[in-house]
Order: C-alpha cells, then structure tokens, then sequence
C-alpha cells in the first residue's frame, strides 16, 4: 500500500468536544441490570447490591450522561411501579423484550448508583403507551424541590434533594413500527410538541431530545425528521439518532466501512435541521444527540434469542449478550470517529449499551466482571479526546465494498486541547491484508516533543475476551511510531484501530 499521508490544523477547529458525546444507555432489559450492575448476593456488591467490580470498569470506560431506563422498554413502563418501598413494587410484563419486570430497581436505586460512577442521569419518558401529564409527573417528582405531593413523595421515598435532572427524551424509537405506541411523524411530533412546552413550563432550561429515525434506512427517514422537527423547532434542542452496525454474511469490507454510513446519516439530519430552521427563519440550534449507537448482532437476536411464548417471561434473561471481535472494536473505534468529526453539531451520544447487553462490560453472575474489546477504543477516546475537533484530512487508497461503494481505506480524527497541550489522533486501517504507513505532517502545530501511540489489533480478526479467557485482546504500545523533524511516521495494522498522542 503506498503511503498515507495526514495533515490536521488547530488553528481550524470544527467543535468544542462534548463531554456528553461519551455517554452510554441502561436498560432494563435482559442482565443489563438485574445481574448486571445489581447483584445483591455476589461478593463484591455493596451494601445497596451494586456490584462494586462493575462500578470499577464503569469509571474506567469514563461515560459521562447515561440513558435510562430504556429504550424500547420505556414506551410500556409506568415510572410510579419503580419508586417507593421495594417490598411494594409491582411485578410488570415488560412487552418489548417478552419479559418480567421486577422493579426491584428504580429512579431511586439507579440514581444513587450513578452517583458511585460520577455519570449524569438522561431520563426518558414513556410517549408510546402513556402522555403529557404522566411526563409532567415524572418531571416534578424528579427535579420540584418540595412542596407539591410529587415532591414530597420523593422526598418521603428516601431523597430530599431534588434529582435535577438537565436531558430528558421524549419517548423511544416512535417511528419503529416495534414500539409500543408507534406513531406517524405528524401525531409524534404533535406529542411531542405540546410534552415539550408542558415541560418547559415547568423549567425552560431543561435540554430535550425530540425522536428522530431509528436508522438511516427506515423507510421514513428524512421525511420523518423534517415533519417532526416541523412540530417541534423551538422547543426542543437535539433530536436523536440510532445506529447499529453488524458484519453481514461474511462481507467485513462493508461492515469495517460502517461509519460511511454513519457519517451519511450525520449529514443528512444536519441539513434537515437546517432546513426546518431555515424554513421557520429561527435563530435556535437544533443538535444531534446520537443516543443509541453501536455494532450489535441483530440478525442472530431475531433468529436465535428473541422470546416468545404467553407463559415464557422470564426475569433478566440473556439477552443480546453479543461477544465482541477485534473488527467489531475497530468500528466501534471508527464510529467515534464519526461523531468526533461532527463535534460541531453531535453535542450527546450513548454508545448502547454498558453491561452485559451489547456492552462493553460482561458479568457473571457470582464470578468475574471483564473487559469487551469494544471497551479499549471507548476508554481511550473518552480518555484522550478533550479540547477540540480540528480540520483533518487523510490521503490514503481506497477499496470497493458492496454497501458503499469505493470507500478509504484509512479514517481519522484529531483533537487538539490547548489547556493541556494534548494533540489525539484516533485512526483506523480498514483494510484486511495490508499494513499502512501513515505520515504524520506535524507543520501545521507548534514543535511535538514527545509521541505516543496504541493500538487494537490482532492476527484473528474475529478473537474476542470471554469468561473462560478475559484478556485475549487488549491494546498494545504501537512501537513503529518515528518522530522527525515536522513529521512523523507510523505502521497500522490490517484491521486496527490506533490512538496517537502528541505533546
Ligand atoms: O438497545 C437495544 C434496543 O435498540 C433499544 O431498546 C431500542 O431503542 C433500539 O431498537
């Protein structure tokens, strides 16, 4: 492969890099909590029953928001069964994942647990089986001081304090055909609109994310964001995107282009935003919060591990425990990528989800927590990717892919941050057979004294960390890395993902 060459400028920046763009998704679904987080018995849970080795890998990944309590499980959920004393919380069916809801844990409990990891609470309201008012509930007995029954409620559940909190959703996924509830745009977006300005009137700082589309790919989509964002401009300050990726009948060179898409969809909900605003002559910013994102097997969900059966709910069943490969790290790694490059306008994102459901952190009930290799580019990025995106540009080869066409074979991302002086570059080699020597031309930054790199990959593309051997994968020191006199040059991998850093 002949030489890439990379140029980044600090003195072009893109965006700020918001600390929310490392958030993450809790659900109540399958061993995500119940054996997940929550495991009273297991030798290192405290004394709530929180598992304090989880609580470890958690700080570790370094989310910031985390998205709760679902997901598709929120359009069937009454958030009053999961508040109050635990002994009298209702049992529930949880219909979107076919199983039995304990609510052993709630608001409460999940609160206080991120409080133990340092994450700020994003709370979703159910706009698929429920409305206005019982938002406005939720609203009032999380953020009202006192005063009110709501309030006091709370308060008498144990917490005086307010919760506070800051980013709501409004509703999952409404135009998925699966939700509970599943709506037009134009009766979403009427929804969606009057929830807004009731919650407004409540407290006009809030910071609210109307739904977008599930997927570049639903039949809907762009239509979907326009008619919405039609409703709801003015009201509300993000709209959602999700999107998940999976190698697909063997075809890896598409599935390690998987950010084109991503990127594409970025675009594409950029420029409606902008026409909506356009169109309304409105000087308020609607930005993207990319609230479910990552590479998650569904197919083998639909066909092997989705429930069934009127007596078969089952309570935290596995599910959607996806064992994650080096190439499923190394998309991962290039997805955040994607949303750094728009740092401008992707101001939240929630890498879906944290604990043993499509996670980045498996558990064992009773024995070990480990690592995924999907928690390496994660921890790193968040990590390392402080200060600002700047103008990047990447000239390297390209190859052909059957989902889009001829795509390059490198992408890359940098983020300079002048309070400490750090210059992150976060890059990918998509290609399967050959190593690529990158040149770093450093003539743009102030002289680099010092350059670090690491990186994720392996001779077997698909090995994965398991129970039976936890730290098959991890990130090594990337000792190719030469630094000269306004340049440097590096050697990456087939299938990698590497982080360089510069001060
Ligand atoms: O993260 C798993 C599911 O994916 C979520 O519940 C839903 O919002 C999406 O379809």
């Amino acid at each position: 492969m002949a030489t890439a060459r990379l140029i980044f400028d600090p003195r072009l920046p893109i965006g700020a890099v918001n600390r929310r763009v490392f958030g993450s998704f809790v659900e109540h679904l399958g061993r995500s909590v119940y054996d997940g987080l929550y495991e009273p018995g297991h030798p290192a849970a405290d004394e709530r029953g929180f598992r304090g080795d989880v609580i470890e890998l958690v700080e570790q990944l370094g989310v910031s928001a985390i998205r709760y309590p679902g997901g598709n499980f929120v359009s069937g959920f009454r958030w009053e069964d999961s508040v109050g004393p635990v002994a009298e919380r209702p049992a529930r069916l949880d219909l979107a994942w076919h199983s039995t809801e304990s609510n052993e844990v709630g608001l409460h409990e999940f609160s206080s647990w991120l409080e133990s990891v340092g994450s700020e609470l994003m709370l979703a309201v159910n706009l698929g089986t429920r409305g206005t008012l019982e938002a406005l509930d939720l609203l009032e007995y999380s953020n009202l001081a006192q005063g009110t029954a709501l309030a006091d409620r709370r308060a008498a559940n144990g917490r005086r304090e307010p919760f506070d909190v800051r980013m709501w959703c409004l509703g999952n996924e409404m135009d998925g055909p699966w939700q509970l509830g599943h709506r037009s745009a134009d009766d979403y977006g009427k929804l969606a609109a009057q929830t807004a300005r009731a919650m407004r009137a409540f407290d006009p700082t809030l910071e609210l994310v109307v739904c977008g589309s599930s997927s570049r790919h639903m039949p809907t989509f762009g239509e979907w964001e326009r008619v919405v964002l039609n409703h709801t401009y003015d009201d509300v300050d993000y709209i959602s995107c999700h999107a998940y990726y999976e190698e697909k009948n063997g075809d890896l060179g598409s599935f390690l282009a998987s950010a084109v898409d991503m990127d594409a969809f970025i675009e594409s909900v950029v420029a409606t935003i902008d026409h909506v605003k356009a169109v309304k002559g409105s000087d308020h910013v609607v930005n993207i919060s990319f609230d479910e994102w990552n590479v998650w097997y569904n197919e083998r969900f639909e066909k092997v591990d989705k429930l069934t059966g009127a007596d078969n709910w089952p309570v935290a069943p596995r599910l959607l425990e996806d064992a994650y490969t080096v190439a499923d790290a190394v998309v991962v790694g290039n997805l955040l990528i994607s949303l750094l490059k728009r740092a401008d306008r992707v101001k939240s994102a929630s890498l879906a989800q944290l604990v043993n459901v499509i996670a980045p952190i498996m558990t064992e009930p009773g024995g070990i927590a480990w690592k995924q290799t999907t928690f390496f580019p994660f921890a790193l990025t968040s990590a390392l990717a402080t200060g600002s995106t700047v103008t990047t540009r990447v000239e390297c080869e390209r190859y052909d892919t059957a989902d889009y066409g001829s795509v390059p074979t490198l992408d890359a991302v940098t983020t300079v941050d002048e309070a400490t002086g750090r210059t992150s570059i976060f890059v990918v080699n998509r290609s399967q057979s050959e190593t690529a020597t990158l040149e770093l031309d450093l003539s743009c930054t102030a002289p680099v004294t010092d350059a670090v790199a690491q990186t994720l990959a392996d001779t077997d593309v698909h090995a994965v960390n398991t129970l039976e051997n936890p730290e098959r994968v991890g990130m090594v020191v990337n000792d190719t890395l030469v630094l000269g006199d306004g340049v440097a040059t590096i050697e990456l991998p087939p299938v990698s993902w590497t982080v360089i850093t510069l001060s």
